[in-house]
């Protein structure tokens, strides 16, 4: 029987993150940690999904769950998979079911956009084995309206860097453009290991603005402004100023009330260090943070970070998007 492999990338949100929900653009780097996804026709109706990383499996028979492992939670968690093998059947006329093998080495909760890339990696392995010319921007609408199922208005940022890779300049409602910058990006990834719903966190800073229009209004204006300067410094090399933007951008993500102790504690622990610039990544309350350093002082950054009590990840930046895997 016909089995299709595709893999996709994590992200780091590198400035933008939440303003980009209100239209304002995005800078995203795809990082090389990956989701793989493995797919089969079955020989039923039925859709299988299996997730042992986070412990999550049953069966899907007409929109009921049947759980393997994980109880009833699992069937939450697998749904927008689900959902993405729902559509794949209606738009290709299926009459038989399929069989979905995720693994991940991405950190889940922790604002690396896990679950965009297991949705990708998804539409990618499914929609492939169901018409080998697939386009990256069906497989990325698919993902997207996916994660609208997880996500209070998420702006789909995360699975646009994890099919196209690279580096993204991404506002909503715009075509995405992966900008062409030749930069080694020395990033040092912390992980407070606190989990968090991006959801309720979207939710809160739109909460937030509904109260304070004007002055969330402006708060998010700034944020575009950063990302738009950031630009001129990623094409310059100029790490002095990307840090800097890094440190306004965070402190603004703070005013929102979407940083917490456990983030602070490793974004100072990473400044005091010699970071350039350190700021929450991804929708914060919890999950990562990055720092930007010169190379020579990466190890003193890290170091900081681990002792302040975060787990650190190294990375590169990736070009690679989502992928079929030979
Ligand atoms: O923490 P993550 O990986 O879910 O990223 C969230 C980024 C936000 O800007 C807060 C939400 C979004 O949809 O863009």
């Amino acid at each position: 029987m016909k089995r299709i492999k595709a893999s996709a990338p994590a992200k780091v949100i590198l400035l933008g993150e939440h303003f980009v929900v209100h239209g304002e653009p995005a800078i995203v780097l795809a990082i090389d940690k990956r989701a793989t996804v493995t797919v089969e026709m079955r020989n039923d109706p039925k859709i299988f999904i299996e997730s042992k990383d986070i412990g999550a499996s049953g069966f899907f028979v007409n929109d009921k769950f049947h759980p393997k492992m994980g109880g009833e939670e699992a069937g939450r968690k697998l749904e927008p998979i689900y959902a993405i093998a729902k559509e794949a059947i209606r738009r290709y006329n299926l009459r038989y079911g399929i069989n979905i093998n995720i693994e991940s080495s991405i950190p889940v909760g922790a604002g690396l956009g896990s679950s965009a890339a297991v949705s990708v990696a998804t539409a990618s392995a499914i929609f492939s084995m169901l018409d080998p010319k697939v386009s990256k921007d069906t497989i990325f609408n698919a993902a997207f309206n996916a994660e609208k199922i997880v996500h209070e208005t998420p702006s789909g940022v995360d699975p646009a860097v994890s099919t196209y890779g690279g580096i993204l300049w991404y506002c909503r409602s715009k075509p995405i453009r992966k900008l062409k910058i030749d930069i080694h990006l020395p990033l040092v990834i912390g992980n407070t290991g606190k989990e968090r719903s991006t959801g309720k966190l979207v939710a809160k800073v739109n909460e937030l603005r509904s109260r304070y229009p004007l002055i969330v209004g402006k708060i998010i204006k700034a944020g575009g402004e950063i990302v738009k300067r950031s630009v001129k410094a990623l094409r310059e090399g100029d790490l002095k100023t990307l840090g800097e933007l890094m440190n306004i951008d965070h402190e603004l993500l703070r005013a929102l009330g979407v940083s917490c102790r456990e983030l602070e504690e490793l974004i100072y622990a990473a400044r005091e260090a010699g970071a350039l610039g350190a700021k929450l990544t991804g929708a914060g309350g919890g999950g990562c943070m990055i720092a930007l350093a010169h190379p020579e002082k990466i190890i003193d950054v890290a170091h900081a970070i681990k002792k302040a009590g975060g787990e650190v990840l190294v990375t590169e930046k990736t070009d690679e998007g989502v992928i079929i895997e030979r």
